[in-house]
């Protein structure tokens, strides 16, 4: 991840004005890609495309015509299949080990030992590489708007970098002790979650708020409503990483009043993993860099499928001066 993360950090620096959300897309791809299928420069193919038509027929109506966005991410969605079949074929004909997220699925066994079949192989893959990406594509893009629109905070977080030296390589240990940055990672993903919300099946009939739920209902939960109720968050519209400052803690008292990786035991697989890329991609962006939004671009949010800014983030990108 840290090394990905240079990469980018040159070339954007050599870019010097960019619109960042693209940028951002291909960064998370390469990473996912690299880190579960030992794929390097997923961004440099088709692929990034092909999950960005995918990714946008999601939520559309279900009319499977050529020129339908449903239609066109059915296509895709059979291209990137495809692709995913050859890294699987190649991966068992090289028969060397590797350590990733392929490696542990080829060799995961049921309690009779039976494996997955390419099928489910496929189809598993599938999902992890989207969903490995899309989210924090979203919530990356969301740190980089607010930091650069609350100065204060900007400031103290690079303030923290500079105390753990900006020079010193990451490591757990560092990583570990960057605590302001967490509180401004959470605070990012409650103000804008990546996700808006997610369904679960009633397995037996109850009562919620007077209302009587049916057996094999669908609810939603609802991840902004949550993360926006004054029950629970102080000003719940302001971005405040001290509310989770050891004294404040907000989101403590209530069970699931912070929910940007869901809840339960279908909860986010990848939460780990994320929290991981965000704090490396923030360390070494605030260690480093500074970044402006150009005039003239329209920062209102389009929530689906997850948040991203109307123009793109267009902004200039400089290296700090030592
Ligand atoms: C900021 C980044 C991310 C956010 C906000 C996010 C959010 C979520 C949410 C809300 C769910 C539904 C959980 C539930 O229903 O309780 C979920 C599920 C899932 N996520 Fe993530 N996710 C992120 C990153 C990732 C990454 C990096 C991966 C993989 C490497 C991943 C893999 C998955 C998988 C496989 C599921 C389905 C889990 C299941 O149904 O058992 N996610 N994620």
């Amino acid at each position: 991840m840290e090394q990905i993360t240079h990469q980018y950090l040159d070339r954007w620096e050599k870019l010097a004005t960019f619109a960042w959300y693209p940028e951002l897309r291909n960064y998370t791809l390469d990473i996912a890609y690299k880190l579960l299928v030992g794929v390097d420069c997923a961004s440099q193919s088709q692929l990034g495309e092909w999950y960005k038509i995918w990714v946008d027929g999601l939520f559309t109506l279900p009319i499977n015509l050529p020129w339908t966005n449903f239609g066109k991410a059915l296509r895709c969605r059979k291209l990137l299949l495809a692709e995913i079949e050859k890294i699987v074929r190649q991966r068992q004909e090289t028969g060397n080990s590797y350590q990733d997220v392929l490696e542990l699925l080829l060799q995961a066994e049921d309690e009779e030992g039976k494996r997955l079949s390419l099928n489910e192989l496929k189809d598993q893959l599938l999902t992890l590489l989207f969903a490995g990406h899309e989210t924090l594509t979203s919530a990356l893009a969301s740190l980089c708007l607010l930091l650069v629109q609350n100065p204060e905070v900007l400031a103290t977080a690079r303030s923290e970098q500079q105390q753990l030296g900006v020079d010193t390589p990451l490591n757990a240990e560092n990583l570990k002790q960057m605590t302001y940055l967490e509180q401004v990672l959470k605070e990012v993903m409650r103000l804008v979650p990546p996700v808006g919300g997610g369904f679960r099946e009633v397995i037996q009939p109850c009562e919620f708020n007077g209302f009587h739920i049916p057996q094999g209902w669908s609810v939603l939960y609802q991840v902004g409503k949550t993360h926006k109720d004054e029950s629970v968050y102080n000003h719940p519209e302001a971005f405040d990483p001290e509310r989770f400052s050891p004294q404040r803690a907000e989101d403590k008292p209530k069970p699931f009043s912070y929910i940007p990786f869901g809840g339960g035991v279908r909860e986010c697989l990848g939460k780990e993993f994320a929290k991981l890329e965000m704090k490396i991609f923030a360390a070494l962006l605030l260690r480093h860099y500074h970044w402006e939004l150009l005039p003239e671009q329209n920062l209102e949010m389009i929530m689906v499928p997850t948040p991203h800014p109307q123009d793109g983030l267009k902004v200039s990108f400089h290296k700090l001066s030592s």
